[in-house]
């Protein structure tokens, strides 16, 4: 069997390269494109482990539109581009605004100029539950209309799900809601040199003693125990949710649609840390501090349209995301010391 060319943008990051896996085992052949600048080739290389097999590979940045125009021009066989390759720290977004909306969107708009030259017809977005801002009804779905954007890394996503749907390719945007967890090998996740903002990664340094301790933003919310609620998806279950997009984009015409990925469940960030002490037997260390600037109260998906459209509902656990990301943080470290020395 033929196997098909998937380009994608930013594969080497933390989504990209689980998404990379899943796509190679479902039968496709990823074309990796990565400029390495907030990711590592480690990944490249864990994901070549878990395959047995190379991976097409580019240091190219995707915003620069010769290197990128050298790469479809040699990659003829391209069907679909899945494109990951963006800046994603909201808090960076808010000190330099400028750097993410020239590269989120200018990466995208070359992307497409490229796809209209290479009639290349179809894209897979990696969106964000940060298009709807802070939602009015919850779970929150596809039909909730934009609110005003938390902080410039959200604008972009709203900017360039709105650049893909006034263009004339096929395309799907995935509005990923808390994406946790890692590869069961511990071989692959998240590489990004930016310090963690995220929860569960700021829990494996406190675990692992790169911190001593870590602060529950804000206990005074309006929730069951006062710490916010987010809906927490095991990244391999994401990943899934890209190829069976990826399937159905590539059988279908006319499709410009886009589907919330979140397991439908809130998690207090409280439970989110009781539920990490329990399943990989640690004691974390925190402390109760302010409510962090821009914190949504609370979020999750109605995932329904996703279910019924493309058949994906999430298989992973909550409890294994957070014993694999705690693999991940182990693994991570000793492939680091080994480097220094
Ligand atoms: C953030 C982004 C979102 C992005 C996502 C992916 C915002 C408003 N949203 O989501 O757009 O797609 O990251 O990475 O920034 N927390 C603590 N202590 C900590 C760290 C986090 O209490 O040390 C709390 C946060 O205040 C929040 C929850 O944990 O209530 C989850 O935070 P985080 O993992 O950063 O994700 P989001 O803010 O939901």
């Amino acid at each position: 069997m033929n196997k098909k060319d998937v380009l994608v943008t930013g594969g080497a990051g933390y989504i990209g390269v689980h998404t990379i896996v899943e796509l190679y085992n479902s039968g496709y052949k990823p074309i990796v494109v990565d400029n390495l600048s907030n990711s590592s080739i480690k990944n490249i290389k864990g994901a070549e482990q878990i395959l047995n097999d190379k991976i097409t590979f580019y240091q190219y940045d995707c915003s620069d539109f010769d290197q990128m125009d050298k790469l479809f021009g040699e990659q003829i066989n391209i069907e679909a581009v899945i494109h990951f390759a963006a800046f994603k720290s909201v808090e960076e977004s808010v000190r330099e605004p400028q750097k993410y909306y020239t590269n989120n969107i200018g990466s995208l708009e070359i992307i497409l100029d490229l796809m209209k030259k290479y009639k290349v017809s179809n894209i897979i977005f990696s969106s964000s539950c940060t298009v709807y801002g802070s939602p009015d009804i919850l779970p929150v779905n596809e039909l909730a209309s934009f609110k005003k954007a938390e902080s410039p890394y959200g604008e972009t996503k709203q900017l360039c799900e709105k650049l893909i749907d006034s263009s004339k390719t096929n395309s799907i945007s995935l509005r990923y809601f808390n994406p946790v967890g890692s590869h069961k090998s511990g071989l692959i996740g998240d590489c990004s040199s930016d310090k963690p903002n995220n929860l569960v990664p700021i829990i494996c340094e406190v675990a692992s003693g790169k911190r001593n301790s870590m602060k529950i933003n804000g206990k005074d919310y309006d929730t069951d125990d006062g710490t916010c609620v987010r809906d927490y998806i095991h990244v391999v279950d994401l990943a899934r949710a890209h190829v069976m997009a990826l399937d159905h984009i590539l059988n279908n015409t006319n499709i410009k649609t886009a589907y919330n990925l979140g397991v439908g469940k809130g998690v207090s960030v409280q439970e989110v840390i009781n539920s990490f002490e329990k399943i990989n037997n640690l004691k974390i260390s925190y402390e109760i501090g302010p409510r962090r600037v821009g914190d949504i109260e609370k979020i999750f998906s109605d995932n329904s349209k996703i279910n019924d459209e493309l058949n994906w509902f999430p298989i992973m656990s909550f409890e294994s995301a957070l014993e694999s990301a705690w693999r991940w943080e182990k693994n991570h470290k000793k492939i680091l010391k080994k480097d220094s020395n």
